[in-house]
């Protein structure tokens, strides 16, 4: 995972005051994951539990399936994008905290997702959390949707711009040829949550899925996408412009855009 989205700061501050733009800006999950998720999960009538979920951008495809849902969520301004944009679905119930605090008194859960926000929880207790609020046989839904560059030389100059900036980490770090073919594995060392997983020992029947896209970004969409970022949100305002407006000049010089590769790489296990 691109430590973009995990600097060592506060999440609440660093997405809950950019919560608008988050939702405006950032990409949504494959539809076939949730799909897949889904037919992994047999839910029948029993409920979903959605840890981190932000301002709904997984949220809504599972809400618009029926699903009656509890999302936890412990920044106030990303759960107040989130009520909004699932006040159509009646089934849906904000509960604003962190997971590890969060109390789920009796009710347990056909199915837990955490869509970029495993990697938030904490690593000692997040197996832990997961496998108590789960019914026997119940299903751990964990999903990340990277991006990467498809053209090595606009990827190359905006490495340049990032170097000038003193940027470590952005959604453009890694061009699509550093993907290995197995989910996770994203350029860098990211822990694919298998390994975790396999070591507590309560889950059975592991799978781990990869769904690829491309997407094209015009200049703007791009630049509110990367203004929405944890890394770009911490830089102080005038180098924040400053960046941004060098990685405009250079996707204008590049035909007005980006073209980008998502995948979204999904693990999945049933709670034994
Ligand atoms: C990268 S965002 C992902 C949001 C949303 N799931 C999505 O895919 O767009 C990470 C989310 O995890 C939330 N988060 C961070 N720490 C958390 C914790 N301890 N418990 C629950 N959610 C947490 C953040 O507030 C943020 O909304």
């Amino acid at each position: 995972m691109s430590s973009a989205d995990h600097a060592d700061i506060s999440p609440a501050r660093v997405f809950g005051e950019a919560a608008e733009l988050y939702d405006a800006a950032r990409p949504g999950y494959a539809d076939a994951l949730v799909a897949e998720v889904l037919a992994y999960a047999r839910l029948g009538d029993r409920p979903a539990l959605e840890v981190g979920a932000g301002t709904g951008k997984a949220t809504v495809p599972f809400a618009a399936q029926g699903i009656p849902l509890v999302c936890v969520e412990p920044d106030p301004r990303m759960a107040e994008v989130l009520r909004r944009n699932t006040e159509r679905y009646p089934g849906v119930r904000v509960e604003v905290g962190g997971f590890e605090e969060w109390q789920p008194g009796s009710r347990r859960f056909g199915l837990l997702f955490a869509a970029t926000c495993w990697h938030w929880l904490d690593r000692a207790r997040r197996w832990d959390l997961a496998h108590t609020v789960l019914d026997p046989g119940g299903s751990l839904a964990l999903f990340w949707n990277p991006h990467s560059v498809l053209d090595t030389g606009l990827h190359a100059g905006l490495a340049e711009i990032d170097r000038r900036h003193g940027i470590e980490d952005s959604p453009h770090s890694e061009p699509s040829s550093a993907y290995g073919d197995r989910p996770g594995d994203w350029g860098d060392d990211f822990d694919w949550p298998e390994t975790e997983c396999r070591r507590d020992g309560r889950f059975t029947d592991l799978r781990s899925f990869r769904f690829r896209q491309e997407v094209r970004y015009g200049t703007e969409r791009y630049l509110s996408h990367l203004a929405s970022v944890s890394t770009y949100r911490v830089l102080p305002d005038d180098r924040r412009e400053q960046a941004l407006a060098d990685t405009a000049r250079l996707l204008d010089a590049h035909g007005g855009g980006i073209d980008m590769l998502h995948v979204s790489d999904l693990f999945l296990a049933r709670a034994g």
